[in-house]
C-alpha cells in the first residue's frame, strides 16, 4: 500500500493476470523478448517500453538490465500512474505521449536507444500511423539496435481470407478458454478501476486522451513487415506466432 492507500503493485499484478488471459504465454514472451534484445543488441544502455501501460515490460527490463536507462511511453495517464508507483527504480522513467502525434519521440531524449519493445498495443494504431511510427523508430534506434513487438497482426482478410478467419477463431478460442477458466477480462478490470474513488480524476483524464480514438482497418502482418522495411530496418522477421499474435523483430 502507498499514496492514497492504493496497492499499486497489486493493480499491476491484476493487470498482468488480466492481460495473460489474452496472451497465455505472456510471461515467457517477455522473457524471450529481453533475451532477443540481449542476443542481438547486447545488454542495453537505453531501453524503451513503447505503449507501456502500467509498466509490465519496464518492470521485467529493470530486473534483467539493472544498469539500463529505461523509458516507458504511453498516452494513458492512469496506467502511467500505476507504472510510476509499481515499478520502483531510479533508472526508469515514465512519460506521457501520443504515438500518433508528430514529435512524440521528444520524450525519448537526445541519445539513440539500443532496444524498443512493445506488447499488445500497436494494434490500436492504423496502418498509416504504424508506417509513420516505424520511420520515427528507425531514427531513434541505433544501427544494430532492435525493435520487438508482440501483438495481434492479422494475417490479411483480403490476402488470405480463410487463414485469416481461422486465426481470428483460434485467437477467440484462446481468449474464451481463459475467461471460462476464471481469468479476469479487460472489461471487468476497467470496471474495478472505475469503482475505486481515488482513480476518478485519473480516469477522467484518460477519457479525454482517448476521446478522438478512431479505429480504421486492423493492422496486418504484411503492414508491419512493409512499414519496418520501408523505414530502413536491415532485417525484419517473425520469431514467434500463436494464431494472429506475432512476435515481430526488426534490426536497425
Ligand atoms: C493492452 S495495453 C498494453 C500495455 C502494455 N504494453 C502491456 O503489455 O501490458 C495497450 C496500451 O497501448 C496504449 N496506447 C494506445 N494507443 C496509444 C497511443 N496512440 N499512444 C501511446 N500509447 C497508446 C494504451 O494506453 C495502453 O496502455
Amino acid at each position: 500500500m502507498s499514496q492514497l492507500g492504493i496497492d499499486w503493485t497489486g493493480w499491476l499484478q491484476r493487470w498482468d493476470d488480466q492481460q495473460a488471459g489474452y496472451l497465455p504465454d505472456r510471461e515467457d514472451q517477455f522473457a524471450v523478448m529481453l533475451e532477443i534484445v540481449e542476443r542481438l543488441a547486447g545488454t542495453p544502455e537505453r531501453f524503451v517500453d513503447l505503449a507501456c501501460g502500467p509498466g509490465s515490460i519496464s518492470a521485467r527490463a529493470t530486473a534483467r538490465f539493472p544498469d539500463a536507462a529505461i523509458t516507458g511511453v504511453d498516452l494513458d495517464p492512469f496506467l502511467l500512474e500505476i507504472a510510476r508507483h509499481a515499478v520502483a527504480s531510479n533508472r526508469v522513467r515514465f512519460a506521457e505521449a501520443d504515438l500518433r502525434a508528430p514529435g512524440w519521440d521528444a520524450v525519448l531524449g537526445d541519445q539513440p536507444v539500443d532496444a524498443i519493445c512493445s506488447a499488445t498495443a500497436l494494434h490500436w494504431l492504423d496502418p498509416a500511423e504504424l508506417t509513420t511510427l516505424a520511420k520515427t523508430l528507425a531514427e531513434r534506434i541505433r544501427p544494430g539496435g532492435v525493435f520487438l513487438n508482440a501483438d495481434t497482426m492479422r494475417l490479411g482478410p483480403t490476402e488470405v481470407p480463410r487463414l485469416d478467419a481461422l486465426a481470428v477463431e483460434l485467437r477467440d478460442k484462446i481468449w474464451s478458454t481463459s475467461h471460462a477458466n476464471g481469468v479476469e477480462d479487460w472489461e471487468t478490470w476497467w470496471k474495478a478501476a472505475d469503482a475505486e474513488p481515488a482513480f476518478t480524476d485519473l480516469l477522467a483524464r484518460r477519457e479525454q486522451r482517448f476521446e478522438d480514438r478512431h479505429k480504421g482497418r486492423d493492422i496486418t502482418l504484411t503492414d508491419t513487415v512493409d512499414a519496418f522495411r520501408a523505414a530502413g530496418f536491415a532485417e525484419v522477421a517473425v520469431l514467434g506466432q500463436v494464431a494472429d499474435k506475432h512476435l515481430f523483430a526488426a534490426i536497425r
